[in-house]
């Protein structure tokens, strides 16, 4: 009966635990893959307008092909067992890192695109005025070119949060990795899965709630 009860009230806490991992690493991923994509998609439009910056876009090009040319999978499997392999670094902090980085690539063609969308008036009139390239870019390119790429940015986490499930493969315990544990103490296929699915959906769910608000706020201007 005690056994029982143990057993009945640690699913949830497990499932919570695994929630706690998913949400931080889908934060460390999230922080360090906007960080790259913006650098990124920064230094490859500069080079396309110029034509200076031409060794920095080429690492760049490099980075892009390597990280969306090869599953995540992989990515994440060498960062832990060759990267960091002889470091005794906390899996949660290996996973936000290889995911970033991973993320970083998506993120970058992104806002590259939403720079791209921008039309060129706009910088000229700009420079016009007597704005640097970088206060033109600061002040007028990018707050235009973030509200056309939100959407996709939405995705980009999206597809982050559920993502970060492959952790489980590092050793971490994930909501993924939470729901198998319990199937294997319960013998129960179904339920644990379930759970874990409507976890993720509230979790998701949240996040586009909030997204679409701060969308309808940054469009305000344009009613
Ligand atoms: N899992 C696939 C892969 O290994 C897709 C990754 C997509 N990632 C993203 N952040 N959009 O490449």
């Amino acid at each position: 009966r005690f056994y029982q009860n143990f057993i009945e009230d640690n699913r949830w806490l497990t499932l919570l635990n695994g929630l706690k991992v998913t949400v931080i690493v889908t934060l460390e991923a999230l922080l360090i893959g906007i960080i790259i994509g913006f650098i990124v998609a920064i230094i490859r439009s500069y080079h396309d307008k110029t034509g200076k910056f031409k060794i920095l876009n080429v690492i760049c090009k490099i980075y892009l092909t390597i990280i969306r040319g090869t599953p995540s999978m992989i990515q994440i499997l060498i960062m832990y067992l060759v990267v960091f392999g002889s470091s005794s670094l906390n899996s949660i902090i290996i996973g936000g890192i290889a995911f970033g980085i991973n993320s970083g690539a998506y993120v970058a063609e992104i806002v590259r695109s939403g720079i791209m969308s921008i039309p060129e008036g706009q910088t000229e009139a700009g420079r016009s005025l007597g704005l640097s390239y970088a206060q033109t870019m600061r002040l007028i390119i990018m707050p235009q070119a973030f509200k056309n790429v939100l959407p996709a940015l939405v995705n980009e986490m999206i597809v982050l949060i559920k993502e970060t499930a492959i952790i489980g493969y590092i050793g971490e315990q994930d909501l993924t990795k939470a729901a198998m544990i319990i199937q294997s103490r319960t013998f129960d296929a179904l339920m644990p899965l379930v759970a874990a699915a409507v976890i993720y959906l509230a979790l998701i769910s949240l996040l586009t709630f909030f997204m679409n608000k701060l969308e309808r706020r940054l469009r305000t201007n344009e009613r």
